[in-house]
C-alpha cells in the first residue's frame, strides 16, 4: 500500500535546495565532550547520501539535547562524523538562520552537504505550538524562501511540534525521508496487529513522555504490565510511598518532574496491578555498586536495577507477546551500572514476544550488545512509544496533509 505521505521518491531533486531536518540527538560524555555513539548519525547518511547522489543542495537541520542540559552542545562534531561516514565533505555553519547561514546556503552547489548549527540554541524553537503558529517563526520566515523542499526526517522527534518539525511543512512542497518512512511503515504494521500479553518497558529519564504514554496506555487497556525502570521507577516509588532518600528526591526536584510524583500516586492506585516497580536497586558509593532492598535505601544515588528486580523483569517479559520498551534501566554508560540494562535487553531479545525497543541510548546500548533476537530497534524513543500508545504525531499529521 502507498504511504499517505510524500517520499524522496516523490521529488525531482537535481540542482534543488532541499532543507532536511534530521535527528541526530546523540549520547555525548559528560566529562570529555566527545561523542559516544553515532548509531543516529549513520541512520540519517542514508538518506543524507542519496539526496546527495540525486544531486540536491542538502542543507541539514538538527537538535542536540535540551537547554539546561550537560549535552546541549555545538553540532561541529556531529558534521565530522557524518562526512566520516559519507566519505564527502559536509560542511558546518556556526549558525541556524543569520546572515552567515543564509548566505553559506546560497553558495551551495548540487551535490554538497551544510550541516547548520544546533537548533535548539534558538529559543523559539523550544516552544511546542500549533504548526500555523510555527509557520511564522523568524527561523521558518527566513530559512524557507531559500529552499525548494522541506524533507522531514527526523522520526525520533516527531512527537514535537516545534518549528523545525511542523513549521517548514506548513509552507514548502514537503515529504519524509527514509527513516522516517521505514519508522512508520514498520509501527504502523505493528500496531495494527499487538498479541497479549502486552508488556511495556519504560524508563530513562524523560520521565514526561513515559507518564503520558503509561496513562494513554493503561486507560485505552492496551498494555498489561508496565515495568519501571531508570528515573521513571524512582518516581513511581516515591508516588508509592518509598523513602527513595533526599539526594534521589532531589534529583527528581531539580528536574520539575514533582508533579508526575503526584500522577505516578494516582496510577498506582487504579492500576496497582498492571504497574511493576523495583524491588531493589543499585546506589553509586565512591564509584561501587552496591544493591539494596528498596525499603532499605541509603542515602546515595540510584544509578541501576538490583538484581532481584531484573530477573523479576525478565520473567514478565520472557511471557510476553509483545513488548514495547524505551529508555535505559539505569546509568548504563558509567562502569558497575549497565547490568540492568543489559538484563532487560536480553531478556527482550531471548523472549519469543514480537519487541520493539527505543530511545536513543536504548538503541545504542542494544547495537552495542549486537542483539540479534529484538524485531525492530527504532531511531526514536518518545515518538515511537507515542505512536504505540495511540497519540497521534504532529510532525506525520503535517506531512499527510500535504497529499
Ligand atoms: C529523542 O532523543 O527522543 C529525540 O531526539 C527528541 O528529543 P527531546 O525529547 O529532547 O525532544
Amino acid at each position: 500500500m502507498a504511504p499517505d505521505f510524500y517520499t524522496i521518491d516523490d521529488l525531482d531533486l537535481e540542482g534543488k535546495t532541499v532543507l532536511v531536518r534530521v535527528d541526530i540527538n546523540s549520547p555525548v560524555d559528560p566529562i570529555t565532550g566527545l561523542l559516544l555513539d553515532d548509531t543516529r548519525i549513520r541512520l540519517h547518511a542514508e538518506t543524507i547520501s542519496e539526496l546527495a547522489e540525486k544531486g540536491a543542495k542538502t542543507v541539514l537541520i538538527a537538535h542536540q539535547s535540551r537547554p539546561g542540559k550537560k549535552d546541549f552542545t555545538t553540532l561541529q562534531q556531529h558534521a565530522e562524523t557524518l562526512s566520516n561516514l559519507l566519505e564527502r565533505p559536509v560542511s558546518y555553519v556556526d549558525d541556524i538562520f543569520g546572515s552567515n547561514a543564509r548566505e553559506t546556503i546560497s553558495k551551495l552547489k548540487g551535490g554538497e552537504i551544510l550541516l547548520l548549527e544546533n537548533v535548539r540554541f534558538y529559543s523559539e524553537e523550544i516552544l511546542q505550538r500549533e504548526p500555523l503558529e510555527q509557520a511564522e517563526t523568524h527561523m521558518v520566515r527566513l530559512l524557507s524562501p531559500l529552499a525548494d523542499y522541506f524533507i522531514n526526517d527526523a522520526f525520533a522527534a516527531a512527537h514535537r511540534s516545534q518549528p523545525s518539525m511542523v513549521g517548514f511543512a506548513m509552507k514548502m512542497p514537503s515529504a519524509a525521508g527514509r527513516v522516517m518512512e521505514r519508522e512508520l511503515k514498520a509501527l504502523y504494521s505493528a500496531v495494527s496487529n499487538v498479541e497479549r500479553p502486552c508488556v511495556y518497558v519504560l524508563g530513562g529519564v524523560k520521565v514526561d513522555d513515559s507518564v503520558m504514554v503509561m496513562e494513554n496506555a493503561l486507560e485505552a487497556g492496551s498494555a498489561d504490565y508496565i515495568l519501571t525502570t531508570g528515573l521513571v521507577a524512582n518516581i513511581f516509588l516515591w508516588g508509592g510511598g518509598v523513602n527513595i532518600r533526599k539526594h534521589n528526591r532531589k534529583f527528581i526536584e531539580d528536574r520539575e518532574y514533582c508533579e508526575y510524583v503526584k500522577t505516578a500516586k494516582k496510577l498506582c492506585k487504579k492500576f496497582k496491578d498492571k504497574i511493576l516497580v523495583p524491588s531493589d536497586l543499585a546506589v553509586c558509593k565512591d564509584d561501587k555498586r552496591l544493591e539494596y532492598p528498596v525499603g532499605k535505601l541509603p542515602n546515595l544515588p540510584i544509578f541501576d536495577l538490583g538484581t532481584e528486580t531484573t530477573t523479576e523483569y525478565a520473567r514478565v517479559i520472557r511471557n510476553a507477546r509483545t513488548i514495547f520498551a524505551n529508555g535505559p534501566a539505569g546509568v548504563f554508560e558509567k562502569e558497575g551500572f549497565n547490568q540492568g540494562t543489559e538484563d532487560i535487553l536480553n531478556a527482550i531479545s531471548s523472549s519469543p514476544g514480537f519487541s520493539i525497543i527505543g530511545g536513543g541510548h536504548l538503541a545504542a546500548a542494544a547495537n552495542q550488545m549486537g542483539l540479534r533476537g529484538i524485531s525492530h530497534i527504532s531511531s526514536g524513543g518518545g515518538a515511537s512509544i507515542n505512536l504505540i500508545a495511540g497519540a497521534r504525531l504532529p510532525a506525520v499529521e503535517v506531512l499527510r496533509e500535504q497529499r
